[in-house]
Protein backbone atom coordinates (compact mmCIF):
# COMPACT_ATOMS: atom_id res chain seq x y z
CA UNK A 1 0.00 0.00 0.00
CA UNK A 2 1.03 3.25 -0.75
CA UNK A 3 1.88 6.49 1.59
CA UNK A 4 -0.13 8.87 -0.73
CA UNK A 5 -2.01 7.96 -4.09
CA UNK A 6 -3.86 10.10 -6.46
CA UNK A 7 -5.69 8.38 -8.80
CA UNK A 8 -6.71 10.15 -12.03
CA UNK A 9 -7.08 14.10 -10.45
CA UNK A 10 -8.16 16.84 -11.78
CA UNK A 11 -8.74 20.47 -10.65
CA UNK A 12 -10.84 23.06 -12.44
CA UNK A 13 -10.77 26.26 -11.55
CA UNK A 14 -14.18 28.83 -12.06
CA UNK A 15 -12.49 32.49 -12.63
CA UNK A 16 -15.04 35.28 -12.81
CA UNK A 17 -18.16 32.60 -13.29
CA UNK A 18 -16.97 32.73 -17.39
CA UNK A 19 -13.44 31.06 -17.15
CA UNK A 20 -12.50 27.81 -16.34
CA UNK A 21 -8.47 27.11 -15.60
CA UNK A 22 -7.62 23.72 -15.97
CA UNK A 23 -5.34 23.23 -12.97
CA UNK A 24 -4.39 19.82 -13.35
CA UNK A 25 -5.03 17.28 -15.81
CA UNK A 26 -5.84 13.21 -14.90
CA UNK A 27 -3.10 13.44 -12.58
CA UNK A 28 -2.01 10.26 -11.05
CA UNK A 29 1.02 9.28 -8.62
CA UNK A 30 2.14 7.64 -5.65
CA UNK A 31 4.36 8.76 -2.83
CA UNK A 32 5.84 5.23 -0.55
CA UNK A 33 6.28 5.23 2.79
CA UNK A 34 10.58 7.19 3.21
CA UNK A 35 10.50 7.94 -0.45
CA UNK A 36 11.08 11.34 -1.95
CA UNK A 37 8.84 12.57 -4.92
CA UNK A 38 10.08 15.66 -6.29
CA UNK A 39 7.47 16.96 -8.36
CA UNK A 40 9.07 19.72 -10.84
CA UNK A 41 7.77 21.85 -13.20
CA UNK A 42 7.59 25.92 -14.21
CA UNK A 43 5.48 28.25 -12.75
CA UNK A 44 1.72 27.27 -13.22
CA UNK A 45 2.16 23.94 -14.33
CA UNK A 46 -0.07 22.83 -11.10
CA UNK A 47 2.62 22.64 -8.45
CA UNK A 48 0.76 23.69 -5.61
CA UNK A 49 -2.39 22.98 -6.39
CA UNK A 50 -1.38 19.12 -6.48
CA UNK A 51 0.22 19.34 -2.73
CA UNK A 52 -2.62 20.95 -1.74
CA UNK A 53 -4.91 18.59 -2.86
CA UNK A 54 -2.91 15.70 -1.35
CA UNK A 55 -3.92 16.96 1.74
CA UNK A 56 -7.24 18.06 1.18
CA UNK A 57 -6.83 21.49 1.92
CA UNK A 58 -8.84 22.15 -1.49
CA UNK A 59 -11.14 19.61 -3.33
CA UNK A 60 -10.51 18.22 -6.46
CA UNK A 61 -12.16 18.59 -9.57
CA UNK A 62 -12.42 14.74 -10.18
CA UNK A 63 -10.47 11.84 -9.08
CA UNK A 64 -9.28 10.32 -5.60
CA UNK A 65 -7.14 10.54 -3.13
CA UNK A 66 -6.01 8.09 -0.64
CA UNK A 67 -3.75 8.00 2.01
CA UNK A 68 -2.40 5.05 3.87
CA UNK A 69 -5.40 3.08 2.18
CA UNK A 70 -8.16 5.66 3.47
CA UNK A 71 -10.15 7.73 0.69
CA UNK A 72 -9.43 11.32 1.90
CA UNK A 73 -12.45 12.46 0.09
CA UNK A 74 -15.24 10.29 1.82
CA UNK A 75 -13.73 11.66 5.58
CA UNK A 76 -15.72 13.27 7.82
CA UNK A 77 -14.23 16.27 9.22
CA UNK A 78 -12.89 14.38 12.46
CA UNK A 79 -11.26 12.01 10.16
CA UNK A 80 -9.46 14.51 8.40
CA UNK A 81 -8.47 16.08 11.57
CA UNK A 82 -7.00 13.08 12.58
CA UNK A 83 -5.20 12.39 9.09
CA UNK A 84 -3.84 15.93 9.34
CA UNK A 85 -1.91 15.37 12.03
CA UNK A 86 -0.13 11.98 9.60
CA UNK A 87 0.31 14.44 6.75
CA UNK A 88 1.89 17.83 6.99
CA UNK A 89 2.97 20.62 4.97
CA UNK A 90 5.79 23.03 4.81
CA UNK A 91 5.61 26.61 2.47
CA UNK A 92 7.80 28.60 0.79
CA UNK A 93 8.06 31.61 2.91
CA UNK A 94 8.37 30.54 6.35
CA UNK A 95 7.64 33.81 7.79
CA UNK A 96 4.22 34.43 5.95
CA UNK A 97 3.46 31.31 7.37
CA UNK A 98 4.41 31.45 10.94
CA UNK A 99 2.11 33.82 13.37
CA UNK A 100 4.64 36.50 13.87
CA UNK A 101 2.96 37.46 17.65
CA UNK A 102 3.59 33.63 18.89
CA UNK A 103 6.72 32.60 20.31
CA UNK A 104 8.78 29.46 18.24
CA UNK A 105 7.58 27.48 21.47
CA UNK A 106 4.02 28.38 20.76
CA UNK A 107 4.22 27.81 17.03
CA UNK A 108 6.13 24.24 17.48
CA UNK A 109 3.53 23.12 19.83
CA UNK A 110 0.34 24.42 18.64
CA UNK A 111 0.03 21.32 16.19
CA UNK A 112 -0.01 19.25 19.59
CA UNK A 113 -2.72 21.14 21.34
CA UNK A 114 -4.95 20.76 18.47
CA UNK A 115 -4.14 16.76 17.89
CA UNK A 116 -3.24 15.67 21.04
CA UNK A 117 -5.12 18.00 23.51
CA UNK A 118 -4.82 15.06 25.93
CA UNK A 119 -0.92 14.75 26.38
CA UNK A 120 -0.31 16.58 29.46
CA UNK A 121 1.19 20.24 29.21
CA UNK A 122 4.62 19.24 30.53
CA UNK A 123 4.74 16.36 28.03
CA UNK A 124 4.19 18.79 25.29
CA UNK A 125 6.84 21.18 26.16
CA UNK A 126 9.70 18.35 26.33
CA UNK A 127 8.13 17.06 23.26
CA UNK A 128 8.82 20.69 21.45
CA UNK A 129 11.95 20.96 23.07
CA UNK A 130 12.98 18.14 21.78
CA UNK A 131 11.95 18.93 18.29
CA UNK A 132 13.30 22.27 18.35
CA UNK A 133 16.69 21.00 18.99
CA UNK A 134 15.95 17.92 16.34
CA UNK A 135 16.06 20.92 13.88
CA UNK A 136 19.20 22.37 14.77
CA UNK A 137 17.68 25.32 16.69
CA UNK A 138 19.41 26.39 19.85
CA UNK A 139 17.11 25.97 23.21
CA UNK A 140 16.83 30.09 23.93
CA UNK A 141 15.30 30.24 20.15
CA UNK A 142 11.93 28.76 21.59
CA UNK A 143 11.41 32.18 23.44
CA UNK A 144 11.76 34.46 20.17
CA UNK A 145 9.27 35.63 17.87
CA UNK A 146 9.83 35.00 14.13
CA UNK A 147 10.37 38.76 13.32
CA UNK A 148 13.73 37.73 15.78
CA UNK A 149 15.19 34.78 13.23
CA UNK A 150 16.85 34.38 10.21
CA UNK A 151 15.22 32.89 6.85
CA UNK A 152 16.92 30.30 7.76
CA UNK A 153 16.09 29.62 11.03
CA UNK A 154 12.32 30.75 10.24
CA UNK A 155 12.21 27.78 8.54
CA UNK A 156 13.87 25.07 10.99
CA UNK A 157 11.34 26.26 13.45
CA UNK A 158 8.33 25.33 10.15
CA UNK A 159 9.94 21.75 9.94
CA UNK A 160 9.70 21.28 13.83
CA UNK A 161 6.22 22.55 13.28
CA UNK A 162 5.53 20.24 10.67
CA UNK A 163 7.53 16.97 13.04
CA UNK A 164 5.70 17.65 15.82
CA UNK A 165 3.36 14.96 15.54
CA UNK A 166 5.47 12.71 13.89
CA UNK A 167 3.67 12.88 10.16
CA UNK A 168 4.39 9.72 7.68
CA UNK A 169 3.99 12.55 4.81
CA UNK A 170 5.08 15.88 4.34
CA UNK A 171 4.35 18.12 1.30
CA UNK A 172 7.31 20.53 0.70
CA UNK A 173 5.96 23.22 -1.28
CA UNK A 174 9.39 25.07 -2.80
CA UNK A 175 10.97 25.15 0.88
CA UNK A 176 13.98 26.32 0.14
CA UNK A 177 13.38 28.56 -2.98
CA UNK A 178 13.22 31.83 -0.40
CA UNK A 179 16.68 31.17 0.89
CA UNK A 180 20.23 32.34 0.14
CA UNK A 181 22.11 29.43 -1.41
CA UNK A 182 24.53 28.68 1.11
CA UNK A 183 21.38 28.01 3.88
CA UNK A 184 19.45 26.25 1.05
CA UNK A 185 22.12 23.56 1.35
CA UNK A 186 21.51 23.39 5.40
CA UNK A 187 18.13 22.73 4.88
CA UNK A 188 18.22 20.12 2.77
CA UNK A 189 20.21 18.50 4.56
CA UNK A 190 18.33 19.03 7.74
CA UNK A 191 15.37 17.43 5.73
CA UNK A 192 17.17 14.65 4.32
CA UNK A 193 18.63 13.54 8.05
CA UNK A 194 14.98 13.95 9.54
CA UNK A 195 13.27 11.50 6.80
CA UNK A 196 16.19 8.75 7.60
CA UNK A 197 15.92 9.59 10.89
CA UNK A 198 11.77 9.18 11.37
CA UNK A 199 10.88 7.28 7.99
CA UNK A 200 8.83 10.33 6.47
CA UNK A 201 8.07 10.12 2.75
CA UNK A 202 8.21 13.89 1.03
CA UNK A 203 6.13 15.34 -2.00
CA UNK A 204 9.05 17.72 -2.77
CA UNK A 205 7.94 20.47 -5.37
CA UNK A 206 10.42 22.12 -6.69
CA UNK A 207 10.95 24.59 -10.00
CA UNK A 208 14.34 23.65 -9.66
CA UNK A 209 15.86 20.65 -10.96
CA UNK A 210 19.63 21.61 -9.05
CA UNK A 211 17.63 21.18 -5.91
CA UNK A 212 15.50 18.12 -6.50
CA UNK A 213 18.43 15.94 -8.44
CA UNK A 214 20.26 15.30 -5.14
CA UNK A 215 17.06 14.73 -2.52
CA UNK A 216 14.37 12.55 -4.72
CA UNK A 217 14.46 9.10 -5.22
CA UNK A 218 11.76 9.62 -7.96
CA UNK A 219 10.69 12.60 -10.33
CA UNK A 220 7.58 13.23 -11.74
CA UNK A 221 7.69 16.36 -14.53
CA UNK A 222 4.56 18.32 -14.22
CA UNK A 223 3.91 20.60 -17.73
CA UNK A 224 0.45 22.66 -17.64
CA UNK A 225 -1.42 20.89 -15.08
CA UNK A 226 -0.11 17.12 -16.18
CA UNK A 227 2.63 14.35 -15.28
CA UNK A 228 4.70 14.21 -18.35
CA UNK A 229 7.44 12.20 -17.81
CA UNK A 230 8.04 9.88 -14.23
CA UNK A 231 10.50 7.59 -13.09
CA UNK A 232 13.67 7.10 -11.00
CA UNK A 233 15.46 10.21 -10.62
CA UNK A 234 18.99 9.14 -11.57
CA UNK A 235 17.52 7.20 -14.93
CA UNK A 236 15.22 10.56 -15.62
CA UNK A 237 18.44 12.76 -15.47
CA UNK A 238 20.52 10.26 -17.08
CA UNK A 239 18.35 9.52 -20.29
CA UNK A 240 15.26 12.40 -20.16
CA UNK A 241 12.41 10.93 -22.33
CA UNK A 242 9.84 13.62 -23.17
CA UNK A 243 10.97 16.83 -25.08
CA UNK A 244 9.71 19.04 -22.15
CA UNK A 245 12.22 16.99 -19.94
CA UNK A 246 15.18 17.36 -22.01
CA UNK A 247 14.48 21.04 -22.29
CA UNK A 248 14.32 21.69 -19.12
CA UNK A 249 17.58 19.58 -18.42
CA UNK A 250 19.21 21.28 -20.93
CA UNK A 251 18.41 24.57 -20.06
CA UNK A 252 19.60 23.73 -16.62
CA UNK A 253 22.28 21.56 -16.45
CA UNK A 254 25.82 21.02 -18.67
CA UNK A 255 25.47 18.90 -21.79
CA UNK A 256 26.45 15.23 -21.11
CA UNK A 257 28.52 14.40 -23.90
CA UNK A 258 27.62 10.76 -23.06
CA UNK A 259 24.11 11.25 -23.23
CA UNK A 260 22.79 9.38 -26.11
CA UNK A 261 19.98 12.38 -26.89
CA UNK A 262 20.93 15.99 -28.12
CA UNK A 263 18.97 18.34 -26.21
CA UNK A 264 15.72 19.69 -26.97
CA UNK A 265 14.63 23.27 -27.23
CA UNK A 266 10.88 24.34 -27.11
CA UNK A 267 9.69 26.90 -29.33
CA UNK A 268 6.82 29.10 -29.50
CA UNK A 269 4.07 29.95 -26.74
CA UNK A 270 2.94 27.47 -24.40
CA UNK A 271 -0.99 26.89 -24.71
CA UNK A 272 -3.12 28.93 -22.09
CA UNK A 273 -3.88 27.30 -18.82
CA UNK A 274 -7.59 28.43 -20.01
CA UNK A 275 -7.69 25.84 -22.87
CA UNK A 276 -9.05 22.57 -22.96
CA UNK A 277 -6.41 20.51 -24.28
CA UNK A 278 -6.69 16.70 -25.30
CA UNK A 279 -3.94 15.69 -27.58
CA UNK A 280 -0.40 17.08 -26.03
CA UNK A 281 0.10 19.68 -24.43
CA UNK A 282 3.50 20.66 -25.14
CA UNK A 283 1.85 21.10 -28.85
CA UNK A 284 2.83 24.16 -30.78
CA UNK A 285 6.14 24.15 -28.48
CA UNK A 286 7.51 20.72 -29.19
CA UNK A 287 10.76 20.27 -31.58
CA UNK A 288 9.54 17.01 -32.53
CA UNK A 289 5.35 17.59 -32.40
CA UNK A 290 2.72 15.92 -35.30
CA UNK A 291 -0.06 16.41 -36.25
CA UNK A 292 -1.29 13.46 -34.90
CA UNK A 293 0.03 14.71 -31.13
CA UNK A 294 -2.57 17.19 -31.41
CA UNK A 295 -5.48 15.26 -32.75
CA UNK A 296 -5.10 12.33 -30.21
CA UNK A 297 -5.34 11.43 -26.76
CA UNK A 298 -1.43 11.72 -25.27
CA UNK A 299 -1.64 10.25 -22.39
CA UNK A 300 1.30 9.10 -20.06
CA UNK A 301 2.25 5.74 -21.05
CA UNK A 302 4.09 3.18 -19.79
CA UNK A 303 7.75 3.34 -21.02
CA UNK A 304 9.73 0.98 -18.96
CA UNK A 305 9.48 -0.88 -16.06
CA UNK A 306 9.33 2.01 -13.45
CA UNK A 307 9.37 4.70 -15.73
CA UNK A 308 6.05 6.40 -17.80
CA UNK A 309 6.08 9.07 -20.79
CA UNK A 310 3.58 11.05 -22.04
CA UNK A 311 4.69 11.40 -25.78
CA UNK A 312 3.83 9.42 -28.71
CA UNK A 313 7.60 9.31 -29.96
CA UNK A 314 9.33 9.26 -26.84
CA UNK A 315 12.73 9.75 -27.00
CA UNK A 316 12.85 11.16 -30.51
CA UNK A 317 15.99 13.17 -31.68
CA UNK A 318 14.49 16.54 -31.44
CA UNK A 319 16.24 20.08 -33.18
N1 LIG B 1 -7.50 29.62 -6.57
C1 LIG B 1 -7.26 29.67 -7.88
N2 LIG B 1 -8.12 30.25 -8.73
C2 LIG B 1 -7.89 30.29 -10.07
N3 LIG B 1 -6.81 29.80 -10.65
C3 LIG B 1 -5.89 29.22 -9.86
C4 LIG B 1 -6.06 29.13 -8.44
N4 LIG B 1 -4.96 28.49 -7.92
C5 LIG B 1 -4.17 28.21 -8.96
N5 LIG B 1 -4.71 28.64 -10.14
C6 LIG B 1 -4.15 28.49 -11.50
O1 LIG B 1 -3.84 27.11 -11.67
C7 LIG B 1 -2.63 26.95 -12.39
C8 LIG B 1 -1.65 26.15 -11.54
O2 LIG B 1 -1.26 26.93 -10.41
P1 LIG B 1 -0.24 26.42 -9.28
O3 LIG B 1 -0.17 27.47 -8.23
O4 LIG B 1 -0.63 25.05 -8.87
O5 LIG B 1 1.13 26.36 -10.10
P2 LIG B 1 2.62 26.11 -9.58
O6 LIG B 1 3.19 25.05 -10.45
O7 LIG B 1 2.62 25.87 -8.12
O8 LIG B 1 3.34 27.49 -9.92
P3 LIG B 1 4.53 28.28 -9.13
O9 LIG B 1 5.81 27.59 -9.53
O10 LIG B 1 4.44 29.66 -9.69
O11 LIG B 1 4.25 28.20 -7.67
C9 LIG B 1 -2.15 28.34 -12.74
O12 LIG B 1 -2.60 28.65 -14.04
C10 LIG B 1 -2.82 29.22 -11.69
O13 LIG B 1 -3.02 30.52 -12.16
MG1 LIG C 1 3.48 26.88 -6.46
Amino acid sequence: MSLLELTNVSKEFSVGGTTTVYALDDVSLTVNAGETLAVIGESGSGKSTLGRLALRLIEPTRGSVHFQGTDMLALPAAGLRQLRAKAQIIFQEPFESLNPRMRVADIVGEPLAIHQPKTPAADRRSRVARVIDQVGLAPEMARRFPGELSGGQQQRVGIARAIVTEPSLIVLDEPTSSLDLSVRAQILQLLADLQTELGMGYLFISHDIHTVRYVSDRIAVMYRGRVVETGPSERVFADPQHPYTRALLAAALPVDPDQELPPARLVGDPVSPTEKVSGCVLYGRCPVGEDRCVQNEVRLTRFDADRAVACIKPGAPGS
